[in-house]
């Protein structure tokens, strides 16, 4: 068995268990199993298999090195989301041609060091955009491929901070302008399209709104293959949810079901940039109860540590890595920062704590240590990786030394 079960009454990765880790790494700390994150990457790639597609892992999910390499290692690519993406990708060990380059305001110095490294495209979200790719490839003697960030339009049903393919939203290029946009930069000489994006949000959990994004995507190649713009691929972006509350959703199957057969009208190669899915179900945190008081329960991490719950009203199952037959306690789980609204999760049942106890959030793997920040002077938290029966330390925990060296 993989992943995070429980073996009696304790809670354990990839069977070592967490109460070990803890021990011997303190708390807050992330911990990630390597076979849940093999297990995932190959369960959509064997989705889509005997279609010709790339996952390009969208790195904003989680990017600590240890988690890129081993991904790379599983033969994906990257999407990447600013500079440091790119480099990270890079010293992962993936290839320039691995990478695709996304981001609603990406700078100019971003773009020509996604130019000059040559990335397989760059996803564009707007005509100026375009505009100073021309010109900086220009610059260069270079032409550069690009693919066209589509907004169309399609309500995620999802929540609305984790949407992004309405019109209402600032990502991409409205779809009802891009034909006309493509036949603009057809007469760029420096710039070649080679592909439209969609990534309609994150998530999803039903499998319709991503059969109406690729549907978008193959009628609109159709059009410009009748202009006589000829595209390589179709990047249908990331978005596959997971459960976060134990319930079944779809996973890779069904997403495949739900695409393929609208991506195989179009013939074209297929780029997955899947987050989330593949990492949310690999990682815990682990945090320790400081302090119970009426009707909350204090633990040593909160909105610092993982902001989800606070930023979207996420969810997230939380329990005791030592299940005990004390008598159960509801209360609302806490972080410790200087905020009403630093909640872990709100009225929740436990076997009643003691200071001390350890407990794991569930599905933190995604979005969690990625979004981590020093406010009131917190640390960032230590990453251990579970991989052949041993915990290793992928991040150490940030000192205060390290966070004051920036500063005068
Ligand atoms: C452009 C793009 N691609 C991929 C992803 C990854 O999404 P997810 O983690 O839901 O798979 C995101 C996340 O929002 C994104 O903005």
């Amino acid at each position: 068995m993989t992943g995070f079960y429980r073996q009696g009454a304790a809670l354990v990765c990839d069977g070592v268990p967490l109460a070990a880790i803890a021990a011997t790494h303190g708390t807050p700390l992330y911990v990630y199993s390597a076979a849940t994150i093999a297990e995932r990457y190959r369960a959509i790639d064997a989705a889509f298999a005997g279609y010709p597609h790339s996952i390009h892992y969208a790195l904003k999910a989680n990017s600590t090195l240890a988690i890129t390499r081993l991904l790379r290692s599983l033969g994906s690519h990257a999407d990447a989301n600013s500079g440091g993406e790119i480099d990270v990708a890079l010293r992962a060990g993936i290839l320039p041609s691995h990478i695709v380059f996304t981001g609603v305001g990406k700078t100019s110095a971003e773009l020509g060091y996604a130019i000059d490294l040559g990335v397989r495209s760059i996803n564009v979200e707007s005509a100026g955009e375009i505009e100073r790719i021309d010109a900086l490839s220009g610059e260069r003697q270079v032409r550069t491929k690009i693919a066209i960030r589509v907004n169309p339009d399609v309500d995620a049903r999802t929540h609305p901070h984790i949407s992004t393919g309405l019109k209402t939203n600032k990502f991409g290029i409205p779809i009802g302008d891009v034909r006309a946009l493509v036949a603009v930069t057809r007469g760029r000489p420096n710039v070649e399209v080679v592909g439209l994006h969609a990534h309609l949000g994150s998530q999803i959990t039903t499998m319709e709104p991503l059969a109406r994004g690729a549907r978008a995507l193959v009628d609109l190649a159709r059009e410009l293959a009748t202009d006589g713009v000829r595209i390589e691929h179709l990047d249908i972006g990331g978005g596959l949810g997971v459960s976060y509350d134990g319930s079944p959703v779809p996973g890779p199957a069904e997403y495949a079901a739900a695409v393929l057969p609208i991506l195989r009208e179009s013939g074209l190669a297929v780029v997955l940039e899947p987050g989330r899915h593949i990492m949310a179900p690999a990682g815990v945190l682990l945090t320790s109860v400081v302090d119970i008081k009426s009707g909350f329960v204090v633990m040593d991490a909160g909105m610092t540590e993982i902001i989800r719950p606070m930023m979207y009203n996420a969810f997230h199952r939380i329990e005791p890595v030592v299940v005990t037959d004390a008598d159960p306690l509801t209360a609302d789980i806490v972080g410790p920062l200087c905020e009403s609204s630093d909640t872990l999760g709100k009225n929740r049942t436990v076997p009643r704590p003691r200071v001390g106890d350890l407990y794991a959030v569930l599905d933190a793997g995604a979005y969690g240590s990625v979004m981590a920040s020093n406010y009131n002077r917190r640390l960032l938290p230590a990453e251990v990786m579970v991989e052949g029966g041993e915990a290793r330390v992928i991040r150490r925990r940030q000192t205060l030394e390290d966070v004051l060296a920036l500063e005068t």
